[in-house]
């Protein structure tokens, strides 16, 4: 496991929260779920609130499973955790990545590391280094095709160590803008609120977010938001993009390398996790038997899956942000929808499957 960043970066890292059942089985079959389980907290619903009235979409009654939070950056640490204690830690602060021979048997990743040049010969390589990372870019452009969507908004997020002001997380609609009350424990709260593309983060002093996350939420649940200090606060554009396939030769893209989804259905890093699965699963596979069928169905089958969450969360944005060139007339269908989705027990249940996850096979 090579990577550029320090140890104490990557373990403070603030990321995603709502884990399905899926991701949290899978981190009970790699034997890292012990923290997860004392620490996380389940969750049988989720709520959405339309101009500040809340109603509850039962996740349990409808599906049977619920979601779990727990911090991926507590994931981050466990599995560092069980890498070390397997001699397997990541080499952290590798300078000058570069993928050589991925189209042949015996691909190398080539780094330095404190000034030394380092290689590693590899069987394959799991390109699992992000949008930013250097493994998506060393599928040549002929051979690969992007499809892309960016969204005219970012989430500006704030993390704090106060009380939750809900026992289960909260979508907000508001003609402010969207809005989300979330969680990593019950005395640390996450919000996020829809912000402009172009906003500055100095533009938003703790106590102006708090009272925008406030009114967003309104009145049925903003006044039990309690206030303390930002612990991070950031801006995130959102956007949505598919990288097609997620294989070249023994290069195989995983999570955001090959795919980006905006946040608002709570899926970044539960396909991330089914890709590393998938990925494992078929390794292992050629290693044991020397079937590479697994490794060959590995992207379309992946891409199934993506594919899904890609609509999912792009379907959920849409439902709950305000879109600035919006017209009038759709205005009124989002409103329509969000009404249709408060009465209909079909539309709640939809909504439920896809957000506990559809199961892996
Ligand atoms: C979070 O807690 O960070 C979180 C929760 C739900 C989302 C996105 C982020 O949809």
């Amino acid at each position: 496991m090579v990577e550029r960043q320090t140890r104490a970066h990557v373990e403070a890292r603030i990321r995603a929260g709502i884990l399905e059942q899926g991701t949290v089985d899978l981190l009970v079959e790699a034997g890292v779920a012990a923290r997860m389980h004392a620490e996380g907290l389940p969750h049988d619903g989720v709520n959405l609130a339309v101009d500040g009235h809340l109603f509850r979409v039962d996740l349990r009654a409808l599906t049977g499973m619920g979601v779990l939070v727990y911090g991926q950056t507590e994931i981050t640490r466990d599995l560092i955790a069980a890498a070390e204690a397997r001699g397997g830690a990541p080499l952290f602060e590798a300078e000058n990545v570069a993928l050589n021979g991925v189209e042949t048997d015996a691909p190398f990743l080539t780094f330095t590391r404190n000034d030394q040049p380092h290689r590693v010969d590899c069987g394959f390589i799991a390109g699992c280094d992000g949008q930013h990372g250097v493994s998506h870019a060393a599928i040549p452009e002929g051979g690969r095709r992007t499809f892309e969507l960016a969204y005219p908004f970012g989430w500006l997020g704030i993390l704090a160590d106060c009380p939750p002001c809900h026992e289960e997380v909260i979508y907000a609609s508001h003609a402010r803008g969207f809005a989300l009350a979330s969680m990593r424990s019950r005395s640390r709260s996450r919000y996020y609120i829809q912000v402009p593309i172009a906003e500055r983060l100095e533009d938003w002093p703790d106590e102006r977010l708090w009272g925008e996350i406030e009114t967003r939420l309104g009145p049925d649940i903003g006044h039990r938001v309690s206030r303390a200090p930002a612990i991070e606060k950031s801006i995130a554009a959102l956007r949505s993009r598919v990288s097609e396939p997620m294989r070249h030769g023994r290069l195989f893209l995983a999570g955001d390398a090959a795919h980006i989804v905006p946040p608002t259905g709570a899926k970044g890093l539960n396909l991330a996790a089914a890709d590393a699965r998938l990925l494992a699963a078929a390794i292992a596979r050629y290693y044991r038997t020397g079937d590479t069928a697994q490794l060959d169905s590995y992207s379309d089958t992946a891409l199934k899956r993506i594919w899904n969450a890609v609509r999912f969360s792009w379907w959920v944005t849409k439902l709950m942000h305000n879109f600035p060139d919006a017209s009038p007339f759709e205005r009124r269908l989002q409103r329509a929808e969000l009404d249709y989705i408060r009465a209909s027990r079909a539309a709640q249940m939809s909504l439920a499957e896809s957000y506990v996850g559809l199961p892996f096979r």
